[in-house]
């Protein structure tokens, strides 16, 4: 079979968010799916990139009082750090805030506008005039028009489901400011999609390219029977512009305008792609824009409609290959529900990978998954189970049980006969191949636990632990346990693309690293066996446990803290003060109470000739105990005031020798200097000389 050349892609994750086990069934079969491309000797490229643009990245980097090309450079190093845990391994993880995703949206976007599909509308969109931005959907609340809920989104009720604009809302809220928001109209780009209608019905119509149900969900969705005048449905315009501001890129030709995210999301992928070749001296357009390459897309279900009708348009418009596959997954559910951080299985990839094995989950997932649409279900009982019985139980058992009888002999010289096991194995080979390669993982894993089902007992029957203690019968315990390891060895082959580090391990203990699909197809013999060492640890409760209860704990942190600030907000403070002077390093409570807070009373205040920023004050500790202090306060206060009030002072501060006298301490005092210096002063009852603690 000739070597193929493939592109694969998994979908760009935002930047504004940790990756969970969510996201992770994606990246994963795509990595299982590329890997066992490469094993079978195909030439395969992982791309991915993280999608950076858009309202939201704006509203936290403004947020958070940072530049939003701070916020997205955290994400991504966060996002890497976490796909490596998990042994996902791109060949280019890019950004689509770069200078090669823009330079292709600005090529492809020449394209569109030359082949006449764009048009411009106005829009009345609702605008936060507080915060100085249009509002996206979800940054709008209101009351249902339709049931008269309250506080729904600006999309779609929760409580009826009438879906409506957010300026549809009755007393709507921006969720930035609180404000009413106003309706304001601004001029929009739009992508006449109905223009591309014929090209769209035909791509995913036929061929290959999707899967039967998404093609039917297209078709009875949003393209109807292309064949029929009456049958037929109109595209909507796509709507790709946003006014300023907006954080993405602005638009050559429509000044202080910029493409919607998904806009330019896509096109990450390409961008990414380049980035790529660049570093490896390749062409792009050996890459996409020739026939000799396939172009793979893996996705969840929820953006289907962007990647087979958005983006194919784009593509074919601008003269770029259409997808060879559009590969759609479901969603997960975590014990039968939807992901939910109350309930603690709202699980980040971070916490998974502080409890748990990773390769758990690479196994976990390619058990569940089919080639359909269908979510999977993370049960963590089942998961549990089948981590401890399949691979431990009987896979990696196979080893254990049998490898350390071959270190002093190595694997027999010619391999033994085994009943007909090792080609039985070798025969399956082929249509474990082809469930790899249509996605189909699940039935790929039940067909390799197939030959572990049979490979168990034949080790089970022949007792090399038994055959151990009797030496006359070591050509027979070196046959048996030759057997077991090489199908555990044909397994582990099989099992490559979802298990490498198993594979590099059982690399090592036999001394030829896996390489190619083919090595499962005829037996080791003669060579050395090293020394066994553990190759997967059983799935506790306690790690299981830990997992959810940290997630919980978190999320509810998360609640604690959004109810505090909602109490500060009813005080409209403003985090200036904060964001002008940030909060010091961490101290302990050793640190603070070196610092010795009295009460104290200022008994005399007067003007110091030349200073001109400072008062002299006494400050008395009660009985005949008095300290003199400088103060720069000159400007907010006037001396006769301050007589006789009481006041914070730092007693013990080492004295200072100062021009005019020496100054025995510091009144405590807020605000930035000048005219703006608050004194604090403790409450009715305070005495000169007690301790603020
Ligand atoms: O749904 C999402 O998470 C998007 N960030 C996916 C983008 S995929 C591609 F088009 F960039
Ligand atoms: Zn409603």
């Amino acid at each position: 079979m000739s070597t193929r050349r493939i592109l694969a892609t998994a979908a760009l994750p935002y930047a504004n968010g940790p990756i969970h086990l969510g996201h992770l069934v994606e990246y994963l079969q795509t990595d299982i799916w590329v890997r066992f491309q490469r094993l079978r000797g195909n030439r395969c490229l992982y791309i991915c990139a993280d999608d950076t643009h858009g309202t939201a990245i704006m509203i936290r980097a403004r947020a958070e009082g940072r530049r939003e090309e701070e916020v997205i450079a955290e994400s991504q190093a966060a996002h890497q750090r976490d796909f490596a845990g998990f042994g996902i391994e791109f060949d280019n993880y890019g950004s689509t805030n770069s200078s090669e995703t823009q330079a292709h949206c600005n090529e492809i976007w020449k394209t569109i506008r030359d082949a006449g599909l764009v048009k411009e509308k106005d829009v009345e969109q609702l605008f936060d005039v507080e915060q100085g931005t249009f509002l996206a959907d979800r940054f709008v609340s209101g009351t249902c028009p339709s049931c008269k809920t309250a506080d729904q989104p600006g999309d779609n009720c929760s409580h009826c489901g009438a879906t409506y604009s957010p300026a549809e809302l009755i007393d709507p809220k921006s969720t930035l400011s609180g404000s009413t928001p106003e309706v304001r109209s601004a001029r929009h780009l739009f992508i006449e999609l109905e223009q591309l209608h014929r090209f769209l019905a035909e791509w995913t119509q036929s061929g290959n390219a999707l899967q039967p149900e998404v093609a039917n969900y297209l078709k009875g969705h949003f393209l109807g029977d292309a064949n029929s005048a009456e049958g037929k449905k109109d595209l909507r315009d796509w709507d790709i512009s946003r006014p300023a501001p907006y954080f993405g890129f602005e638009i050559p030709d429509a000044p202080g305008n910029y493409w919607y995210v998904w806009f330019d999301a896509p096109i990450g992928y390409i961008g990414s792609t380049q980035q790529w070749c660049d570093a490896n001296n390749e062409n792009l357009d050996d890459w996409w824009k020739s026939d000799q390459t396939e172009i793979h897309h893996f996705i969840g279900k929820d953006i289907t409609y962007f990647h087979t009708l958005f983006w194919p348009g784009i593509l074919k418009t601008a003269g770029f290959s259409l997808p060879t596959r559009v590969q759609v997954h479901g969603f997960l559910k975590v014990d039968g529900e939807k992901m939910s951080k109350s309930k603690g299985t709202f699980i980040k990839a971070e916490t998974y990978l502080k409890y748990l094995d990773p390769n758990a989950l690479r196994y976990f997932y390619a058990s569940k998954l089919g080639n359909g649409l269908d979510d999977i279900d993370l049960n963590l009982e089942e998961f549990t189970a089948k981590i401890n019985s399949d691979l431990v139980g009987k896979v990696v058992n196979l080893a254990s049980r049998s490898a350390k009888f071959l270190a002093a002999t190595g694997l027999s010289e010619a391999y033994p006969d085994d009943g007909g096991l090792f080609q039985q194995g070798a025969d399956a080979g082929e249509a474990i191949a082809e469930a790899y390669e249509t996605c189909d993982y699940n039935k790929a894993m039940r067909l390799i636990m197939e030959l572990a089902d049979r490979a168990n007992p034949f080790v089970e029957n022949a007792a090399p632990w038994t055959l151990k203690k009797d030496p006359e019968k070591a050509q027979q315990l070196q046959d048996i346990c030759s057997i077991a390891i090489n199908l555990f060895r044909q397994i582990v082959v099989y099992l490559t693309p979802v298990l490498p580090e198993l594979a590099e391990k059982m690399g090592q203990l036999l001394g030829e690293p896996i390489r190619e699909w083919s090595q499962s197809q005829s037996p080791l013999t003669g060579t050395p066996v090293a020394k066994f060492k553990h190759m997967m640890k059983r799935i506790e409760d306690k790690g299981i446990q830990k997992m959810v209860d940290e997630t919980k704990a978190e999320a509810e942190a998360v609640v604690a803290a959004a109810s505090q600030a909602a109490l500060a907000s009813q005080f409209s403070d403003s985090d200036q003060p904060l964001k002008d002077e940030p909060m010091s390093d961490e101290c302990t409570i050793d640190d603070f109470v070196k610092v010795d807070l009295r009460v104290a009373r200022i008994v005399s205040a007067e003007h110091v000739e030349e200073a001109r920023k400072l008062l002299k004050l006494t400050l008395s500790l009660g009985g005949s105990e008095t300290r003199q202090v400088f103060a720069g306060i000159k400007a907010a206060y006037d001396p006769d005031q301050l007589v006789g009030r009481l006041v914070v002072m730092v007693a013990n501060l080492k004295p200072r020798k100062m021009k005019f006298g020496l100054s025995e301490g510091m009144v405590c005092a807020s605000g930035p200097g000048g005219e703006e210096v608050f004194l604090l002063s403790p409450d009715d009852g305070a005495k000169p000389g007690q301790r603020v603690h």
